[in-house]
């Protein structure tokens, strides 16, 4: 799909279809009045006889107009135009690419970017056309013996007079920011059986070879055993497939500019272990490794940008079997940074294979480390499938992940880290139980971890809720990338 700016006054344009906004009351955008007036008032028409009423989402294709250049409309409601928010801005965009989805127009005009919204600006408006318009035009089509047919819409122009440089930065960032969550979510909706371990490693290097200044590195079984960390392979003891340590490195600033740290959970399958987990929406499991995705994504994202930052991914893969040498209930393991943890639970082995690349981090002497992982089913129960959960020892750190979260619409929330929960991790036998007990489950989680990010900024965002959808749209859905590279590009902003 190609995202193109049209600066040019709409009355020199041709196009199969342009998109124009629509408010309630029967008001017009400026780009829809343009076309009123270019077509003899059709517009006004159509809106006095009531089809389309404005309101937040509402879409009309018109599919003849009474001008040569122009051989549709797409009509988009976006409701009171002073109460226009950016979640319900955003909801109009979903439904016009949805209305396009399902046409036969191959090339349109989009006068969306116009729309003014109290604290944004067109590079926002840009970048989330391109993101809406990107995500409903995903198919996943790698295993199917026959691919779906592909949608007809290839080229979508961004019409704006007034500031084309912000438009055009908006595209480009967004269709860095697409790119990274269309890349999140197929390898991530890839199954178990080729998204294996090996297969992220391969992906990084990948991704590493398109930048000159982005590279990755694989650590093997042999080399993490040196480095001690006995948390992470016990976990990939009960799996058949290697274990593998993915390492992204990418340099945008000084040398000496410490760098931004995401570290992604990658279990690849998660069968839970020993404790094996109920068959009933198993397969679904094959998404615990949406947090590696993440990184993978945000870090192909800063690469495309070229943002001017240091930014290094980590990601522990692994897969969670059962198998005679797996972990058993009871077992203890020593983690890379010395601590001894009793496995009470086999199944909470994200926490486990984390521990040991949060360790790990250090070595890059971060400035602030992120990690992502679908990491409870608590998190479920605690906030649903809206926001990711956000717990850190940091507030500065929370407080800009929590803002670049409202801009991108990706939303998180944050859920306390106190000392009190601390006490449920108590081992009789170790220096640290690996589960909490039944209550505040993605806390314990979070507190587990923070015995292992002492020495950083660290927060950690508990996806198990927003990285796929299921039911009749099961798919990944790429969160959360547009955050991270959010994140980055204010970081980047002020640097
Ligand atoms: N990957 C799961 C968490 C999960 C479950 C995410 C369901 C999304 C949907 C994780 O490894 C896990 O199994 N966690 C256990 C922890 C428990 C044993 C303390 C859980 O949430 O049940
Ligand atoms: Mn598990
Ligand atoms: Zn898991």
């Amino acid at each position: 799909m190609d995202y193109l700016l049209a600066n040019t006054p709409l009355e020199s344009l041709s196009t199969e279809c342009l998109i124009v906004a629509v408010f309630n009351d029967i008001k017009l955008s400026p780009a829809a009045q343009n076309l009123d007036s270019l077509s003899n008032g059709v517009i006004t028409d159509i809106l006095q006889r009531g089809d389309i009423k404005g309101k937040v989402a509402d879409t009309l294709l018109i599919n003849y107009l009474p001008h040569a250049a122009f051989k549709r409309a797409l009509l988009v409601g976006f409701g009171d135009a002073d109460k226009l928010s950016a979640k319900t801005y955003r909801e109009a965009l979903n439904a016009a690419a949805k209305a396009l989805k399902s046409s036969h127009i191959s090339e349109a005009v989009c006068c969306l970017a116009e729309i003014n919204l109290a604290g944004l600006n067109a590079t926002w408006n840009a970048r989330q056309i391109v993101e809406s318009f990107d995500a409903a035009l995903y198919q996943f089509n790698h295993c199917k013996s026959k691919p779906a047919d592909k949608f007809s819409l290839t080229s979508l122009s961004l019409h704006d007079q007034s500031d084309s440089d912000a438009i055009q930065t908006g595209i480009n960032q967004g269709i860095a920011i697409a790119q990274g969550v269309a890349l999140a979510k197929r390898v991530s909706d890839l199954p178990g059986n080729i998204c294996t371990p090996t297969y992220l490693a391969d992906q990084a290097l990948e991704i590493a070879a398109q930048h000159a200044n982005l590279s990755a590195e694989i650590l093997e079984e042999a080399e993490m055993q040196k480095l001690g960390m006995g948390s992470f392979l016990s976990v990939s003891r009960g799996s058949r497939q290697p274990a593998k340590l993915i390492t992204l490195e990418y340099k945008g600033a000084d040398a000496d500019i410490q760098p931004i740290v995401f570290v992604g959970k990658g279990l690849t399958f998660d069968a839970g272990g020993i404790s094996l987990k109920p068959s009933a929406g198993m397969d679904e499991m094959k998404y615990d490794m949406c947090g590696s995705a993440a990184v993978l994504g945000a870090l192909q994202a800063a690469a495309q940008l070229q943002l001017p930052l240091n930014i290094v991914g980590i990601i522990p893969s692994s897969e969670n079997m059962p198998d005679g040498d797996a972990n058993k209930p009871g077992d203890i393991v020593t983690s890379m940074a010395g601590l001894t943890i009793e496995i009470l639970n086999t199944d909470a082995e994200g926490r486990l294979i984390l521990c040991d690349a949060l360790t790990y981090a250090k070595k890059f002497n971060p400035d602030v480390v992120i990690d992502m992982a679908t990491l409870t089913g608590a998190c479920l129960v605690a906030l649903g499938r809206v926001p990711s959960g956000l717990l850190g020892n940091d507030e500065t750190l929370c407080n800009d992940l929590f803002n670049a979260s409202e801009t991108a619409l990706d939303s998180i929330w944050r859920l306390p880290l106190w000392d009190e929960y601390q006490d449920q991790l108590k081992s009789n036998f170790a220096d640290i139980a690996n589960i909490g007990g039944r209550d505040a489950g993605t806390i314990t989680a979070a507190c587990f971890l923070s015995r292992f990010t002492k020495d950083y900024q660290w927060a950690h965002l508990d996806i198990a809720g927003t990285a796929w959808k299921s039911g009749d749209a099961k798919g990944a859905t790429g969160r959360p990338v547009p955050l991270l590279v959010q994140y980055l590009l204010n970081r980047a902003a002020t640097a």
